[in-house]
């Protein structure tokens, strides 16, 4: 290695489609929307001072900001570009989003000038060679070597849980589901299904507005309702809240709309699950079954560690647990990779082309 890459900053990143998390050796960390705001014109750019917009200011201001989300529904993460149907011009300035994102991230926690940046990004589990490349292009620049692996790989190794677990990850664009047993799990042991938060979230506005066609919700108010009281389960559970119509303040039952769109993830989920356990030998099986871990935004979802339970009664019984901190496990997973991380394990960007 050369001089400027002895004393390098570690970073695990978990680059997700809704947030970014970060964590570095330097014992800073941070999370953040995977979001960049452009000021709409002039008088914007003269009220916000500046010219990009990142974080909580993006809720503050974005009546005044174009805000891109990158990997809006896994685009570019695990859907290609142009198969989601987007333009060069807008992939490029997707990729742009991404590296301003990565950039800023990775300034909030390596505040050591001079010290350069290895960073560990977790990407859904079955991206392809497409995907990592987009990936690799957007950081380069920022950190000076990188090594990309599976997002639940991050969680479970963080949890020094790398045999006999299943790790689900239910983040915004992809649900990712990965079986440990002691080794690098093979890409094609994997699961990556093309769904998430961000497809709940769709699912729900178009059950509350076909029941209730008069409300006025934005996609921020859904996402939030559905963090405060989305279910999965079938007992005891109602949802009430105050929605405006025609800008006066109403109150609507939203318990059905809402626990139909949360539980449109859980089959697929059930379904992959247990055709992943089933591939292993019997004995294997069973330990796999005991020990599913839940992580990302989505396992918060109320009733779903039981429903999954449930799911696999007839198939030996399950014991599902979620991770401690949906937040910052995939990030502090990566972090720790990256610290443990062999030089060969590195991808030094400059020396790519
Ligand atoms: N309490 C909650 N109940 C239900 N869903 C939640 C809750 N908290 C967060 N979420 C959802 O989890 C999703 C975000 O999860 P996470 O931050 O793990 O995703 P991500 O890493 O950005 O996405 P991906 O891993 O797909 O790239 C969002 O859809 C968010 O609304
Ligand atoms: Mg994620």
């Amino acid at each position: 290695m050369s001089t400027t890459t002895t004393n390098p900053v570690f970073i695990g990143m978990d680059l997700g489609t809704f947030k970014t998390s970060v964590a570095s050796s330097t014992g800073y960390r941070d999370v953040m929307q995977t979001a960049v705001g452009w000021p709409k014109d002039h008088l914007a750019r003269t009220m916000l001072g500046r010219d990009l917009v990142f974080g909580k200011d993006l809720v503050d201001h974005r009546l005044a900001l174009d805000v891109v989300r990158p990997f809006e529904k896994g685009a570019l993460k695990y859907v290609d570009g142009k198969k989601a149907g987007m333009s060069d011009a807008q992939i490029k300035k997707h990729a742009d989003a991404t590296r301003l994102v990565v950039e800023y991230a990775v300034k909030m926690v390596n505040r050591e000038a001079g010290r350069p940046s290895f960073g560990v990004i977790g990407v859904p589990a079955r991206a392809n060679m497409l995907n990592k490349k987009f990936i690799l292009d957007a950081v380069d620049g920022v950190f000076e070597s990188v090594a990309i692996v599976s997002e639940p790989f991050t969680i479970a190794y963080g949890m020094n849980r790398l045999t006999d677990t299943l790790v689900i990850d239910i983040g915004a664009g992809t649900i990712d589901i990965c079986p440990l047993y002691g080794t690098y799990p093979d890409e094609k042991e994997q699961v990556t299904l093309p769904m998430g938060g961000d497809l709940v979230d769709e699912e729900f506005e178009k059950r509350l507005k076909a029941k209730y066609p008069n409300v006025q919700v934005s996609r921020n108010m859904i996402r939030e309702i559905k963090e405060r009281f989305g279910f999965v389960h079938d007992l005891n559970e109602s949802a009430t809240v105050q929605l405006p119509v025609d800008g006066k303040p109403m109150t609507f039952d939203i318990t059905e709309p809402l626990k139909g769109a949360c539980q449109t993830i859980v089959q697929p989920i059930v379904a992959a699950v247990r055709e992943m356990i089933g591939k292993f030998d019997p004995e294997f099986q069973e330990s796999l079954r005991h020990n599913i871990v839940l992580g990302g935004g989505g396992s918060q979802l109320k009733g779903l560690d039981r429903v999954i339970e449930n799911s696999l009664k007839e198939y030996g019984g399950a014991k599902v647990t979620r991770v401690t901190d949906a937040s910052f496990a995939g990030a502090v997973g990566a972090l720790k990779l990256a610290m443990n991380m062999p030089k060969d394990g590195w991808t030094q960007l400059k020396k790519r082309k």
